[in-house]
C-alpha cells in the first residue's frame, strides 16, 4: 500500500478506522486524495468516487491499497440515490462519508456582471445543486452513528472577486450543512462543515506550485479520519475550520482578510 502520512503534532494517539468504510465523492480530487489518503492510514476501506474512470485507474494505480474501490459517480445525473444506496449496500453499509467536490467551470475567472447566464447555471449545478443533491442521497445510507464531513472552502466566509458564484456556494454549502445537522440530530448522524484555506494537493505539486504554509491534503485526511473515528476534540462541532497550519484545526472562525 503507497499510503503513508505523515502525523501532524495535533494528530489524535487512538484514531481507528478499522472495519469502517467511507464514501469519499470527489475522492480522487485534489483534497480528496489527502482526504482518501489520511482514512486509509487510520484503518478504512474507503470508495473513493469522479466522474471518470480514466482518473479512477490512474488514482487506484497510484494508491494501490487493497482497501481501496473506486466508483464512478456524477452528482449531477439522474439516480444518484439509487447509485448511492447501491455503494453501500455492496460494501457492507457506509459507517462515513465524505463531500469534496469543486467545478471552477469552464469561462476561467470572471467578474459577476460578465457572468452569462449558462456559466452561472453550470457553476451553480457543480458548486450547490451537487452538494444538495449529495446530502440528500448519502444521509439516509448511513449507518446510525455514523458521520458525515462536507469539505468546504475559506470563500465561505469572504469575498472572492472573479469567483463569485463560487463564494456563494461555499457560503450556502455551509449554511445547508448547518440545517442539515440539525435535522439528523435525531437519527444519531453526525454533520460538519470543514472550511479550508490554502490545501497543497498532489495535482498542485506535480505543477510546481507549493508553500511551506499550505496545509498538505493529508493532514486533512488526518482530521476528517478523527472527526469520523469521534477521536477528534471537535467532533461535537458542526462548522469547524483548518486555514492554518501551524495552528491545525478549530472551531474559532479565522481572519481571512
Ligand atoms: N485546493 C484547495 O486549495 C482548496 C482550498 C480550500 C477548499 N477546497 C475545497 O475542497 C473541495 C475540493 O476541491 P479540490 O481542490 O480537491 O478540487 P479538485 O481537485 O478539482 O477536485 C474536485 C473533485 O470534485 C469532483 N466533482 C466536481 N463536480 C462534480 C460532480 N458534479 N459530480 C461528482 N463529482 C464532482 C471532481 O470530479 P472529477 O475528478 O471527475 O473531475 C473532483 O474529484 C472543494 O469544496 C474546494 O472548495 C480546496
Amino acid at each position: 500500500m503507497n499510503t503513508t502520512v505523515d502525523r501532524p503534532s495535533w494528530a489524535q494517539p487512538l484514531t481507528d478506522l478499522t472495519g469502517k468504510t467511507v464514501l469519499v465523492i470527489g475522492g480522487a480530487g485534489g483534497v480528496g486524495e489527502g482526504v482518501t489518503r489520511g482514512l486509509l492510514a487510520a484503518g478504512a476501506h474507503v470508495i473513493a468516487t469522479a466522474r471518470s474512470e480514466t482518473k479512477l485507474d490512474e488514482f487506484a494505480a497510484r494508491l494501490s491499497s487493497e482497501r481501496l474501490s473506486t466508483l464512478r459517480l456524477d452528482l449531477a445525473e439522474p439516480g444518484l440515490d439509487a447509485a448511492l444506496a447501491k455503494a453501500a449496500a455492496e460494501h457492507g453499509g457506509l459507517d462515513g462519508a465524505v463531500v469534496s467536490v469543486g467545478d471552477w467551470g469552464p469561462q476561467g475567472r470572471r467578474d459577476l456582471v460578465d457572468l452569462k447566464d449558462d456559466e452561472w447555471a453550470y457553476l451553480i449545478e457543480n458548486n450547490l445543486t451537487s452538494v444538495f443533491r449529495a446530502l440528500r442521497g448519502l444521509v439516509p445510507v448511513l449507518a446510525p452513528g455514523g458521520a458525515l464531513v462536507h469539505v468546504n472552502g475559506g470563500s465561505a466566509e469572504i469575498a472572492w472577486p472573479g469567483h463569485a458564484v463560487l463564494a456563494m456556494s461555499a457560503a450556502a454549502g455551509k449554511s445547508l450543512t448547518r440545517s442539515l445537522a440539525v435535522e439528523t440530530r435525531k437519527s444519531g448522524v453526525r454533520v460538519h462543515d470543514l472550511i479550508l484555506g490554502v490545501i497543497s494537493t498532489r495535482p498542485k505539486r506535480a505543477a510546481g506550485m507549493d508553500h511551506p504554509a499550505w496545509i498538505p491534503a493529508e493532514e486533512v485526511g488526518v482530521h476528517v479520519a478523527e472527526l469520523l473515528a469521534g477521536s477528534s476534540p471537535l467532533t461535537g462541532s458542526v462548522v469547524q475550520y483548518f486555514t492554518s497550519r501551524q495552528q491545525g484545526p478549530t472551531t474559532t472562525v479565522p481572519d481571512l482578510g
